[in-house]
């Protein structure tokens, strides 16, 4: 008979688009307690409230069981305050493996952790590349890959490149994308985007955001930390808000940048909603109802994907062309002419229809939880062997 509680998985979250990928799988973890036992810890990587605690609230995530607190720093220093912080809890939990999220600092720091005290890596969302050695999240990926002993994928072209990388394919498990089982889990319940319309008051043309506008969001290094690509990037923006208005939730680092390269003039026109970090049911009202969305997130190609809304890429290259081939995604970089032909195509043509994509159907977090429960028990099954 196997004991209770074979596996004790150690669940890692950082920044925020971990928060939208571990909430199905830690309420399907919940569902399976008598084999599962998992314990959440976050890094401290994303503290504001804006940037995390609403997200906990609004998607019912438990509380971290532990909070490391380390806040924000260079690279260097913040991965380094990770793994100096985690390495006393991982001794102290001794869990049957733990179990990281996406491509953030958080990720591979923990994931570094763990490997080298022979504690067995799972990996969510592994094998996506975007063979941009410049993003830091490419590093993350391509090294967390290799140090993982389960790795979950979301596409197919996933599993092809972990392969190319030499990783034996048993390790490998196609289970769909677990960001897409929080967006259908909540979708009901998004928040409609009128509602923030209205409490912007006269500081926005309220006729022309009711009848049709464009969500956009910015917070990669390669876009913002240039001076001369965010000042190309805000001015096309501008510009294109005279055919449609805008709505741009503004990332911290985003925030930052623009204050520093005094890009704020940039953002003035009635026909621009400037606006704060949103919640995740705001953020998933306003995609819902968006007439095309400019955007460099990864997890917001995907999202607009599954939502059948055409978002239009503002990166060279994206890990998940899936989202191209068959969603409703269009890279087309920074180049302002691009962009502008892209939107007014849209425009004009309604934009991509797509397809939802395999296995995106909201049931890739219970997939994830029958791989483990199975691997564990197999590794019970050799230990008792072995002795
Ligand atoms: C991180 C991830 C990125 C992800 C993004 C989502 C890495 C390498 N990057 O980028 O992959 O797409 O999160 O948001 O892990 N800040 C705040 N409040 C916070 C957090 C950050 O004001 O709660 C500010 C700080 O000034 C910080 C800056 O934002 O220096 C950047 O934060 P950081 O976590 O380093 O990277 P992100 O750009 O958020």
């Amino acid at each position: 008979m196997m004991p209770e509680k074979i596996a004790k998985i150690l669940c890692i979250v950082g920044a925020r688009p971990n928060f939208m990928k571990i909430a199905p799988i830690m309420r399907v973890f919940s569902q399976h307690e008598k084999t599962i036992a998992a314990t959440l810890l976050h890094t401290g990587q994303h503290y504001d409230a804006a940037m995390k605690k609403s997200f906990f609230e609004q998607l019912h995530i438990p509380e971290p069981d532990i909070d490391l607190g380390v806040g924000s720093g260079s690279h260097a220093m913040q991965t380094a305050e990770i793994m100096l912080r985690f390495e006393p809890v991982l001794d102290q939990l001794k869990p049957t493996a733990v179990l990281v999220l996406g491509d953030v600092n958080s990720t591979i720091s923990c994931a570094l952790v763990a490997v080298k005290k022979g504690i067995p890596v799972i990996h969510v969302e592994a094998g996506l590349r975007s063979y941009d050695r410049g993003m830091p999240e490419e590093i993350n990926r391509v090294l967390t890959d290799q140090i993982s002993d389960l790795l979950f994928t979301t596409e197919r072209s996933a599993e092809a490149n972990l392969l190319r990388e030499g990783i034996a394919s048993e390790r490998i498990y196609f289970v769909g994308n677990v960001m897409i089982d929080t967006l259908r889990y909540n979708l009901d319940r998004a928040a409609e985007p009128g509602m923030l319309f209205s409490a912007a008051g006269e500081a926005i043309d309220q006729a022309a955001f009711n009848s049709g506008y464009g969500l956009v969001t910015l917070h990669r290094p390669s876009n913002v930390d240039n001076p001369d690509n965010l000042k190309t990037l805000l001015t096309r923006l501008n510009s294109i808000s005279e055919q449609l208005p805008l709505v741009f939730p503004v990332h911290p680092r985003t925030v930052q940048r623009i204050k520093e390269f005094g890009l704020e003039n940039l953002l003035t026109s009635s026909r621009i909603l400037r606006l704060p970090p949103q919640g995740y049911l705001q953020m998933l009202g306003m995609m819902k109802h968006a007439r095309l969305v400019l955007t460099d997130s990864g997890g917001i190609q995907e999202e607009t994907t599954a939502l059948g809304v055409p978002c239009i890429t503002l990166r060279e290259n994206t890990e998940r062309p899936i989202t191209v081939t068959e969603g409703t995604n269009t890279v087309v970089g920074i180049d302002p002419e691009k962009i502008q032909a892209s939107v007014d195509d849209v425009l004009a043509t309604g934009g991509k229809r797509g397809r939802v994509p395999e296995y995106w159907d909201g049931e890739a977090a219970e997939r994830i939880a029958q791989v483990i429960i199975k691997w564990a028990q197999g590794r019970i099954i050799k230990t008792q062997e072995a002795g």
